[in-house]
């Protein structure tokens, strides 16, 4: 419908001036939407998103819920938070073979602790390892960095939601200072300073006390994966509505202090179906009981893999799929230089989500 009015609107244009004229608005049409493409993701997102009260049932009780991992087998000291009293505190989930991305993130954006004026700060949340030469490198770890939170439970991929709840418990217990909490994986591309950006943009105001911030690339409307052998199976049982509340990309997501209180005592009270639902969706279902919707923010990388400039990357806050090495190659590139400018962020950022969105259409491209 809307595409056949534009269509006749177009001829009526060439008729009435001519096709050079016409054609030059419809170039400068589309290179002006590509410098706002973020703004018109978040607002087609928004237009999308189903909103708490839509047709999904909550998780029902069904078993008997695992031990809470809510002891912690290492940490830095209890007072880590209040000596640093970090504005941002991001706690990456890592599993403990993966000592190599550790360093990485800590040789890169994990390493900051001033950004744009404002105190940061990165933890590694982990699970406990089965093997136990590993188990005998974490405790050194430990000692050496002081930036591991082990919980008590088998670090798995079927455990990963118990990461979570020993994350969101942490942080409710040890780091009740921090405004904003971020839920990293270690294989992602996390960018503090354009968080910050991001957020002084969006809710300003540093002193005004936070509403409840859950943000991050929303997924709309996923149904139920009701498939017993597939790794996102969920019971019928465990949730009963059609489609889970909308709910932000495990990936990477950002919860502000209100919001970390709310989450984490829904957490904690909800039944644990088994097998565990997927971390990301667990937190869906526990932000929309705690009452807090979802924000879309298109500065974090969805799906398909944004492929690496320099701009582009200044103003993303988190790209996903980038190995250790990347990591450390284009944390040195983006710091080479001197920061981009705002047409040159602008562009750069409408060309890398097209390439990513064109990529994630016909891969191979
Ligand atoms: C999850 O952690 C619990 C507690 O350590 C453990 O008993 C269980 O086997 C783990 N599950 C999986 C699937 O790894």
């Amino acid at each position: 419908m809307v595409i056949r009015g534009l269509w006749v609107c177009k001829i009526r244009l060439v008729k009435h001036f001519g096709l050079t004229p016409v054609l030059c608005l419809l170039v400068f049409s589309c290179l002006f939407a590509g410098l706002f493409i973020d703004y018109i993701e978040s607002w087609v997102t928004s237009l999308r998103m189903n909103g708490v009260g839509g047709t999904h049932g909550g998780i029902l009780p069904q078993s008997v819920p695992p031990t809470r991992p809510e002891e912690y087998l290492l940490m830095p000291s209890p007072l880590v938070c209040q000596r640093a009293k970090p504005y941002l505190i991001t706690l990456v989930t890592s599993a403990p073979a993966n000592t190599k991305a550790r360093q990485a993130i800590r040789d890169t954006w994990g390493g900051e602790v001033h950004v744009r004026g404002y105190r940061v700060m990165t933890l590694f949340m982990l699970g406990q390892a089965s093997d136990p030469v590993l188990t005998k490198q974490l405790a050194d770890e430990a000692r050496e960095h002081a930036d591991l939170v082990q919980g008590r439970f088998l670090d798995s991929y079927a455990n990963l939601t118990l990461k979570t709840l020993s994350m969101l418990a942490w942080a409710r217990r040890f780091c009740p200072e921090a405004r904003f909490l971020a839920k990293v994986d270690d294989d992602v591309m996390f960018n503090p300073s354009a968080l910050l950006q991001y957020i002084n943009l969006n809710w300003g105001a540093e002193e005004r006390e936070l509403d409840e911030l859950y943000f991050g690339r929303v997924h709309l409307r996923v149904e139920p994966d009701h498939n017993p052998t597939s790794k996102h199976y969920f019971s019928k049982d465990a949730f009963a509505g059609t489609v889970f509340p909308d709910y932000c990309s495990g990936t990477a997501y950002v919860l502000s202090r209100p919001a970390v209180l709310k989450l984490s005592l829904a957490a904690a009270a909800a039944p644990l179906p088994k097998p565990l639902p997927p971390e990301d969706v667990f937190v869906g279902l526990c932000a929309h009981t705690a009452g807090i919707t979802p924000t879309h923010s298109p500065l974090f990388s969805g799906g398909p893999p944004v492929p690496y400039s320099r701009c582009c990357y200044q103003a993303m806050v988190s790209v996903h799929h980038t190995q250790h090495e990347e990591m450390l190659q284009y944390w040195a590139d983006m710091h080479s230089k001197p920061p981009c400018s705002w047409v040159g962020v602008r562009t750069s950022l409408g060309v890398c989500k097209l390439r990513a969105l064109l990529g994630d259409l016909w891969p191979g491209l």
